[in-house]
């Protein structure tokens, strides 16, 4: 017996059942679906559906259902689908009659919708969690590491001088922005489907009000067709997290570089690495390569979101129940990525010495030589060309442009003075830039102290 079968004279085959379960993904739903079961009995109650006994021993029942789930205790079967039907049919067997008035001005369509949005609630609170922990840990770092000097890339070319603390900054403050648009999103997840019934509400007075309130939702959904086939919210939740997974697998990407012999910038902690069957001197970064790796299948699972909903006539569609799987995973797999970047950023060894080296070993000055010379009232245009052709110089003599003598700069261009090499001297040039936001010790400071006050609240 199905609950639905009353109109079929023929049973389901049984690879058809076991090709339209969901049971084996959506279970997850239990606490959701029970949480919003128990408020939905109390609402029959309200409106004199059931009586205050009747009331009661449905509650007592999804109490007791829950308590079977969370222990593993209720067996699962194909032929009753999904979560939904399992408890129900659960239910039945417990309180006989009963339990088929739950269903009353209930559909499957507004339950999925209402679960879902309960869950992606939750999960989204704890991503948020994760992210905070996550920024919590680039600051700290970001404050020791304030007279880090390390070569600032484009192109992965050496750039300009920054700090290591304002390039963990960067990271901050993508990490800041992901909190806000998770914090959007969970706005829109925030509204409450259900009473919207199979898409066209009931003859039933259901008490949308007090459901809303029941389980904390801070609005109703305004149309019952759009409250069962809309899963933008579902699109906005994965946007949010596919955009932390890029900016972990950028971050990823970076410390994987920085980690190697060649840059030799940092060490990742020995408990996030692993060693390799073969090469005994090996020690990869796996933590952040798998990251990376799972970034492309967060961002799959958003894609395929998309690409399920973009020809679906209204409104809901078996299709739907597709959405499962790539936000379980999204969201699964974002948490775990957040935990595991917290502990490689606390754990990072930073050698300091190494990026010094890069930072002095380099032509990364230039940019300040040609400011140099326009504060001598040189056109940059012309102070670029300048400094362009003492570079090429440098390069076939084999010397830094600070170690140029005096003479030889004026070849170039006759306003240099003594004060250029202090000028261009990399730790003056980070006490000396005067931009808001800029890679200076002062704004990086102002920065760290802003961000603090911010973590704190
Ligand atoms: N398991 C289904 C899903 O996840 C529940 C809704 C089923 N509704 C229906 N009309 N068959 O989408």
């Amino acid at each position: 017996m199905k609950a639905w079968d009353g109109r079929f004279e023929k049973g389901t085959e049984p690879l058809m059942e076991r090709f339209s379960a969901s049971i084996g993904v959506d279970w997850v739903l239990f606490p959701y679906d029970i949480k919003g079961s128990i408020a939905y009995a109390e609402m029959l109650f309200k409106i004199g559906i059931v009586n205050q006994r009747e009331k009661n021993l449905l509650i007592t029942a999804l109490k007791e259902i829950r308590n079977e789930l969370e222990m593993g205790r209720l067996p699962f079967s194909d032929a009753l689908e999904d979560i939904h039907m399992h408890i129900e049919a659960r239910l039945i067997e417990k309180v006989g009659e009963l339990g088929k008035k739950l269903h009353t001005g209930r559909s499957r369509n507004d339950q999925v919708a209402v679960d879902m949005r309960m869950f992606l609630k939750e999960a989204l609170e704890q991503i948020d969690g994760g992210l905070k922990q996550l920024l919590a840990a680039l600051l700290g770092k970001a404050g020791t590491e304030q007279r880090t000097m390390m070569p600032g890339y484009t192109h992965t070319q050496r750039a300009q001088v920054v700090t290591f603390s304002h390039y963990l900054l960067a990271y901050f403050y993508m990490f800041k922005r992901d909190r806000q648009r998770v914090k959007e999103a969970f706005t829109r997840i925030d509204a409450l489907p259900l009473g919207s019934g199979a898409l066209a509400g009931s003859t039933i007075p259901i008490d949308r009000e007090f459901l809303k309130e029941r389980l904390g939702f801070s609005k109703i959904t305004e149309n019952s067709m759009d409250a069962v086939s809309d899963r933008d919210f579902l699109l906005d939740a994965l946007f949010s997290l596919s955009m932390i997974m890029m900016h972990l697998s950028r971050l990823s990407e970076d410390l994987i570089l920085f980690s190697t012999e060649e840059f030799g910038f940092v060490s990742l902690p020995d408990g996030l690495c692993t060693g390799s069957s073969l090469m005994p001197h090996k020690k990869n970064p796996d933590a952040v390569e798998l990251i990376r790796g799972k970034a492309a299948r967060t961002l799959g699972d958003l894609t395929s979101l998309f690409a399920l909903l973009k020809g679906l006539p209204l409104t809901y569609n078996r299709d739907l129940q597709e959405d499962k799987e790539p936000v379980f995973h999204a969201v699964t797999t974002t948490h775990s990525c957040l935990a595991i970047m917290t502990l490689v950023i606390e754990g990072l060894a930073v050698r300091r010495e190494r990026m010094k080296e890069a930072v002095v070993a380099s032509f990364m000055p230039a940019v300040e030589m040609a400011e140099y010379l326009v504060l001598k009232d040189v056109p940059f245009r012309e102070a670029h060309q300048i400094v362009g052709k003492m570079v090429k110089y440098c390069e076939e003599q084999k010397k830094r442009l600070v170690e140029l003598t005096l003479e030889e700069m004026r070849r170039f261009c006759a306003v240099f003075d003594d004060d250029v090499r202090s000028y261009i001297d990399p730790g003056h040039i980070l006490k000396s830039r005067k931009t808001i936001g800029g890679a200076s010790y002062k704004e990086v400071a102002r920065e760290i102290a802003r961000e603090q006050k911010y973590l704190r609240h």
